[in-house]
């Protein structure tokens, strides 16, 4: 099994450049069930987005990957169409029950794989099934998968998620599409990447608008010509190169290809630390800071802090001068890094929801286990904070979603091999 090794303290500098954004990728691929002919480009190479193209194809559409160029194209030439999502796929991508609202839609039926819980949580998908039903959905459960079908199409109806979530909300996007009348989604997630699903729907012939947290679809016709899509820049990458520039870019560095003002709050409350950013137009110029200042945080749906980055704030949090604390209010088991991280020497508590770190603490190298993704990737922060040599293991959770992550480090001069 492969493990990163990582040298630690090495300074860094140069750019790095942020790759498309996974969860932007992934309700776009399960969106293009419905357009007969589209072409995603700025997808990043990683392994979620392979697993979903897997989907596709097991569903019966024509993928090409062309790698160097970060683009896929796919068509839907109705041959020979499977609407089943089976469990081996989406058991090890959640996300693979998007294609549930776009078989739905397309299709009038689907058997999807009920994805089970996972590292972080036990994640149901009762809000996705809530909104299917309400646009008229009859839904079954039976030996671990869904089963759904709508013989005479799906019909407009108004939902009011009780709570907030961003699959719910793309499922709903995409069973709403073509159904009759008009759809009226309150209390959605307003996600950036949601926002991406609505930009590739209206291309496709949506007739969608958003305002706050409300979307509006009215019956909806797919357009037959061909598609083209740029994927929106990860956040969630971003933000974690610059947590990792926070700590260790004695230097400015880079870090370019996105877009500020998409990620206002974390750019505030990494200033609010202590750190120096600059802002331009399609990039962030970053800087260690001389002394990182305690703070408290609590990760929320978009436009609050995201959850995605929680561990790799942690990691940061490490090095502030106070005690700082960090509430999780997304996800109830988010804090498996914790244990890792206090392996390294990191002054870490949890009270409930609240993760309560005491700073500055020299963290030493130790062989720790990545758990998923993004507590992965704090430990590679860790790792590159830390005195002497870390090796972590389990980095299959890495790939899931970080594109090319040791050749962006090493470009900046980190000390990073994979054996
Ligand atoms: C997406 C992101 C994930 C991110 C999360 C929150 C993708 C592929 N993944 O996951 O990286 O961490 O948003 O920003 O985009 N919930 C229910 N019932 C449901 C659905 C969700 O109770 O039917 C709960 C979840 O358990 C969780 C909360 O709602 O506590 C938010 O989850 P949700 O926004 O749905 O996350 P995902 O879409 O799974």
């Amino acid at each position: 099994m492969e493990k990163l090794l990582i040298k630690g303290r090495s300074d860094l500098k140069g750019k790095i450049s942020i790759s498309g954004s996974k969860n932007a990728t992934l309700p776009i691929l399960a969106a293009s069930i419905l357009s007969n002919h589209a072409i995603i480009k700025n997808i990043p190479m990683v392994k979620d987005i392979f697993t979903m193209v897997e989907l596709l194809n097991f569903i019966g559409l024509k993928t090409r990957i062309i790698n160097k160029k970060k683009t896929i194209e796919i068509k839907n030439i109705e041959k020979n169409i499977n609407t089943l999502a089976p469990y081996k796929l989406v058991k090890t991508m959640r996300a693979g029950v998007l294609v549930l609202g776009s078989l739905l839609t397309k299709y009038k039926k689907a058997k999807v794989s009920l994805p089970g819980g996972c590292a972080i949580g036990t994640r149901p998908v009762d809000l996705h099934l809530f909104a299917l039903k309400k646009l008229g959905a009859k839904i079954k459960i039976k030996d671990g998968y869904i089963y759904a079908h709508a013989r005479n199409g799906l019909k407009g109806a108004k939902i009011k998620f009780p709570s907030i979530s961003v699959g719910a909300t793309e499922n709903a996007l995409l069973a709403a599409f073509k159904a009759k009348g008009k759809t009226i989604l309150k209390n959605c997630a307003i996600e950036p990447e949601i926002k991406d699903l609505i930009k590739f729907l209206k291309k496709l012939g949506g007739n969608i608008s958003l305002k706050g947290r409300t979307i509006s679809i009215s019956e909806s016709q797919t357009k037959s010509s061909k598609i083209i899509h740029n994927v929106i820049f990860d956040r969630i990458e971003l933000g974690t190169y610059m947590i990792a520039s926070a700590l260790l870019a004695k230097k400015n560095l880079t870090i370019d290809k996105i877009e500020p003002n998409i990620i206002k709050n974390e750019i505030n409350v990494l200033r609010k630390i202590g750190i120096t950013i600059k802002k331009k137009k399609k990039s962030i110029l970053i800087k260690k800071a001389k002394k990182l200042k305690k703070i408290n945080v609590t990760t929320k749906p978009y436009p609050g802090f995201p959850t995605d980055l929680q561990a790799q704030l942690m990691v940061l949090l490490t090095q502030a001068n106070g005690v700082s604390k960090i509430k999780e209010d997304i996800f109830e088991n988010r804090f498996m890094h914790v244990p890792e991280l206090k392996r390294m020497g990191a002054n870490i508590k949890i009270k409930g929801k609240t993760a309560i770190i005491k700073g500055p603490t020299k963290l030493t190298g130790a062989e720790v286990m990545a758990t998923d993704l993004r507590a992965s990737v704090s430990l590679v922060l860790a790792g590159l904070i830390a005195d002497n040599r870390t090796i972590i293991n389990r980095i299959y959770h890495l790939d899931r979603g970080y594109e090319y992550l040791e050749n962006k480090l090493k470009n900046c001069k980190a000390e990073v091999k994979r054996v």
